[in-house]
């Protein structure tokens, strides 16, 4: 294996669109995490970059639907998605973003350098344009039926319902967005890299000379170069973006797809002016984290476009994980199917280490996985609590109990202390060799057994009986449990830096080093040890119950939405509902309201009285076919002047999603004046 003199860490910049969820942190950001926080505890050179990805269709178009500026959606989410981070303490070096000055500089003089190489070929082509809006329409600005479901709301990308990918042009009727009309085709130029020309360059770079990849990363890349490199435009029309910096490209932007892994060297430029060595050094060993989806971004186009730079170093690995699903169901932003971070943090305060262990330990590393609330309460209970916790607990209790809090000195170790203690190297090996291959869930399984066999050790000696036949031989075993102790601050510090920021701090003892993990005299005796506190406590029922009834109450929506169903409104009291005074009454007379296209002037016989009503139902029924016409009325509505009529109450019609109107009324004729209740 080549030999590194830094490690240059990159986790994937999540779209500033919305806030980040579960699956944002199982993915790419907690294994990030973990590779930076263990590699700076093996005394390392590390820089950790993340970053918004500000550019993109979907964020103009949430900008569009919220009216507002797409500036102002990404302030909005950065700003959020940062503090998320923060506060589950995802270690970054620097967090930027992609609308930063920095950024449009450097993107930009990347695309100039290699358009001045020629690296580009400049091609023309046929792209639905809106005539009333005066732009292009990106595909997910154009809606239309799905060709193979019907589905009448399809993008020009994707039919949410029946999942197929799709191309504008298979839509039938496709309709912009902006304008609702049908788009015009146009001709329009744009510049595209020619993937095709790398494909030898590929095959030997990733395909001989990376076999050590993640199998799913491979296979993905072997079956993108095997199905045939195509060029790719990196341009786009569009106004939101980093313009392209070349005459004659007013109006376009470069592709998101292009900016954004280039936000990597602009974040790493902000962190420090000496960012050259970080990027250009050979000694510098680059990992980009990621999910699967993102893989054909990173490790063909984006080392293709370094590889025509020229002067920068190309990925080392690329651990790309796959898809996190919560409770059975691929998690969505758009159908809030997720559990956000923002409303984690404030449902369990102080637990971000334990949703960080239920997600490594239940990590995509290598299939999709499912995260289920009741897992990660047992996750919590039955591990974090019955064995971390519960060891950490007594080894504390007893040292606080028998020796106010005074870690004692060993006396002679029986060969079962050494036995227990020599294993702790051996764990250090194997959570050293699992974090090198990027296999995260293995090595926190490994710090885990570290816990595990603390427990075991005191379950076996059990100090609390010998204690009454042999004081001094709880000494030592208590001496030994307190160096597993120590030994656990170390071994658990890239997973939960939290709990063992907690755990240092009840045992009096300053951060250590990996290199130290292993030693059985990491704590003295006549040490004084604060008095102890739980280190994890039990998650209830009644908090996972109110977790899965949220997302009940989410899968409820969604499926009214799908059938195009509004939801139920607020509960009610009857008084509220006995306040209304419903009739039923008969149409006598009908006729249009002038200079109106949905208004007609209704006399109702009431029983009570004759009287006008007003009503928006011209579009459906024509005056005279409505004669006789037995309707429900709210009498006791109050009057409102409409067009200079005064409308005195309000006919009850039922209306359907694409808002036709019918009659609600009783279902035989029935004397005028009856209550409907
Ligand atoms: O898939 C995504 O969420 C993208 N925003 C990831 C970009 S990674 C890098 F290229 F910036
Ligand atoms: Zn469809």
């Amino acid at each position: 294996m080549k030999n590194f003199k830094r490690t240059l860490i990159t986790s994937a910049l999540p779209y500033a669109n919305g806030p980040v969820h579960i699956g944002h942190l199982a993915g790419v950001y907690v294994p990030a995490d973990i590779y930076a926080r263990y590699l700076r505890l093996r005394g390392e050179e590390v820089a950790f970059i993340g970053g918004s990805d500000e550019h993109g269709v979907p964020i103009t178009l949430k900008a569009k639907k919220e009216g507002i500026k797409p500036q102002d959606v990404v302030d909005k989410y950065h700003g959020m998605i940062k503090d998320s981070f923060e506060k589950f303490g995802i270690s970054f070096d620097v967090y930027s973003r992609t609308s930063a000055k920095i950024h449009h500089e450097t993107a930009s003089e990347i695309f100039k350098t290699l358009y001045d190489k020629g690296a580009f070929i400049e091609q023309t082509s046929e792209q639905f344009y809106d005539e009333e809006a005066n732009q292009f329409l990106a595909d997910r600005y154009i809606t239309g039926t799905c060709p193979k479901c019907n589905y009448e709301k399809a993008y020009g990308d994707q039919c949410e319902s029946c999942g197929s990918t799709l191309n504008a042009t298979d839509l039938v009727d496709p309709k912009s967005v902006l304008s609702g009309n049908k788009p015009m085709m146009r001709t329009t130029k744009h510049w595209f890299l020619p993937l095709d020309k790398y494909e030898p360059w590929l095959r030997e770079w990733i395909l001989e000379e990376h076999k050590e990849w993640k199998p799913n990363v491979y296979g993905q890349c072997k079956s993108w170069i095997d199905g045939g490199l195509n060029p790719r435009a990196v341009t786009r029309d569009l106004d939101w973006g980093i313009p392209v910096p070349v005459e004659g490209a007013e109006g376009k932007v470069l592709y998101v797809w292009f900016d954004a892994p280039i936000g990597y060297i602009s974040a790493t430029k902000e962190l420090t002016p000496d960012w050259e060595k970080w990027w250009k050094d050979p000694e510098t060993k680059l990992v980009h984290f990621i999910g699967k989806d993102n893989i054909v971004f990173h490790c063909i186009i984006f080392p293709v476009v370094l590889k025509a730079e020229g002067s920068y170093i190309l990925p080392e690995n690329v651990p790309a994980n796959e898809f996190l699903n919560l409770e059975g169901d691929k998690i969505s932003t758009s159908r809030n199917w997720a559990v956000w971070l923002h409303e984690y943090l404030e449902d369990f305060p102080g637990k971000e280490d334990v949703l960080k262990y239920t997600l490594t330990a239940n990590a995509p590393e290598t299939k999709d996985n499912d995260f289920t609330w009741k897992d990660f309460q047992t996750r919590n209970n039955s591990e974090l609590v019955a064995i971390f916790g519960n060891f950490v607990n007594r080894a504390l209790v007893l040292t606080d109990k028998y020796y106010d809090g005074i870690v004692p000195a060993a006396g002679e170790l029986t060969q079962y202390d050494q036995q227990t203690l020599d294993e702790i190297i051996n764990l250090k090996r194997e959570v050293e060799k699992s974090i090198d291959t990027y296999h995260f869930r293995e090595a926190l399984k490994g710090a885990m057994e570290l816990a595990r066999l603390g427990n075991k050790y005191l379950a076996e000696m059990e100090p609390w009986k010998v204690v009454k036949t042999d004081p001094e031989r709880v000494k030592t075993i208590l001496n030994t449990a307190l160096q597993i102790t120590a030994n656990l601050t170390i071994i658990f510090e890239p997973f939960l830096p939290f709990t063992t920021e907690k755990l240092r701090g009840f045992m009096n003892l300053e951060k250590l080093d990996w290199d130290q993990l292993g030693r059985t005299d990491l704590i003295s005796g006549g040490h004084k040890i604060k008095t102890p506190e739980l280190l994890f406590e039990k998650i209830e029922d009644d908090a996972i119950q109110t977790q899965v009834d949220k997302l009940l109450a989410t899968k409820k929506v969604n499926e009214l939405e799908q059938a195009q169903v509004s939801p139920a409104k607020e509960n009610i009291e009857y008084e509220d509902f006995a306040k209304l005074d419903i009739r039923i009454g008969t149409i006598i007379a009908a006729e249009k309201v002038a200079k109106t296209k949905k208004l007609l002037r209704l006399t109702i016989d009431t029983g009570i009285d004759k009287r006008t009503v007003v009503s928006g139902i011209a579009e459906y029924f024509e005056p005279e076919k409505i004669i006789g016409q037995q309707v429900s009325i709210l009498v006791n509505l109050a009057p409102k002047n409409l067009k200079g009529i005064e409308s005195q109450g309000m006919i009850l019609m039922a209306e359907n999603a694409d808002g036709a109107l019918v009659f609600v009324t009783a279902d035989k004729k029935i004397k005028e004046g009856s209550e409907v209740r």
